[in-house]
């Protein structure tokens, strides 16, 4: 397994691979690496001759109230489980390649970036030219792509609203890499894997499972016949609130490729969650589909 760091090695690295006819998976990180991510290193794999895996923690997508500064980080760890995988390369840029001064360019999905998370995960206020967090994912991606120029990027299915705006970045921006969406990967009690979830307290951490079995109750709720978003949204809602978090972000029901909110469900449709417990703000999401 290969480490890189600066950019030019990075692209030279798949220009020969390139040369050879050969195809590069790639699995954009901000390290701090679970199963979650071993299992788009995995399909990566899979479905490549070569994977690269970038483990940036990157500050423009982090809001001024957000946890950038203690965000969890761990390169040891992380180089010896991407080894164990058998990882082609690790790229791990400095800030300081990827944002020189004069940096300004931002890219903007102009609709899926305004709900959901980016309702709740805005730029301050107070600093106009500051990215939103989805300006900021956007923007690191694109630049990643550039420089890896990968034919298959992994994303996972916990960040459904970042996964479909990738889908939407490579068919505007006319690029020839494919966006391989991966399942999301759960503890046992069903708690979508997480690097945040280490900011959680044990006590915390038995209640936050209530995200995923409030979902299943939505899912439960749409087979039995239920067809008012409303309803469904009270009771996961109800359900999560029993568990005292400290701020439900939004409980959520919209179409799954436009994002937009849905009332009456006619077709599959996303039901979203993000909930602070303690210092963690938490994601998850399940699809609701068929006519059970
Ligand atoms: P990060 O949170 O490190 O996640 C990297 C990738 O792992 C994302 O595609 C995410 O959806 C996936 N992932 C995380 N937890 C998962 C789980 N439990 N099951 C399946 N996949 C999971 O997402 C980011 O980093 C950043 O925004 C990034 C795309 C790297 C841009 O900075």
């Amino acid at each position: 397994m290969e480490a890189l760091q600066s950019l030019l090695e990075m692209k030279a690295w798949s220009k020969k691979i390139h040369d050879q006819d050969l195809k590069i998976g790639f699995v954009p990180t901000m390290g701090a690496l679970h199963e979650g991510h071993l299992s788009l290193v995995q399909q990566s794999k899979a479905r490549c001759d070569r994977t690269v895996v970038s483990i940036f923690v990157n500050p423009l997508q982090f809001g001024p109230q957000e946890d950038l500064e203690h965000y969890p980080q761990n390169l040891e760890k992380d180089f010896e489980l991407l080894k164990k995988e058998a990882v082609d390369v690790v790229f791990v840029p400095k800030p300081k390649e990827m944002y020189p001064e004069g940096f300004q360019t931002m890219v903007e999905l102009s609709q899926l970036s305004q709900s959901l998370c980016g309702k709740s995960r805005p730029a301050s206020s107070g600093e106009s030219n500051r990215p939103t967090h989805f300006q900021g994912v956007a923007t690191v991606v694109l630049k990643l792509f550039n420089v890896v120029s990968p034919d298959q990027a992994f994303f996972g299915n916990k960040d459904f609203q970042q996964r479909v705006m990738m889908d939407r970045l490579v068919k505007d921006l006319h690029l020839d890499i494919e966006i391989v969406a991966c399942p999301i990967v759960r503890e046992k009690d069903g708690l979508a894997m997480s690097s945040r979830n280490v900011y959680l307290s044990f006590e915390e951490r038995q209640r936050a499972a209530v995200l995923y079995r409030a979902l299943q109750h939505g899912k439960k709720l749409f087979w039995a016949g239920e067809r008012q978003s409303s309803k469904i949204i009270a009771q996961v809602t109800e359900m999560i609130d029993k568990e005292n978090p400290k701020h439900i972000d939004y409980v959520c029901m919209c179409d799954a490729e436009t994002l937009e909110e849905v009332f009456e469900i006619h077709k599959p449709v996303l039901l979203a969650v993000a909930v602070h417990f303690g210092k963690a703000r938490l994601i998850d999401n399940m699809l609701l589909y068929g006519d059970h």
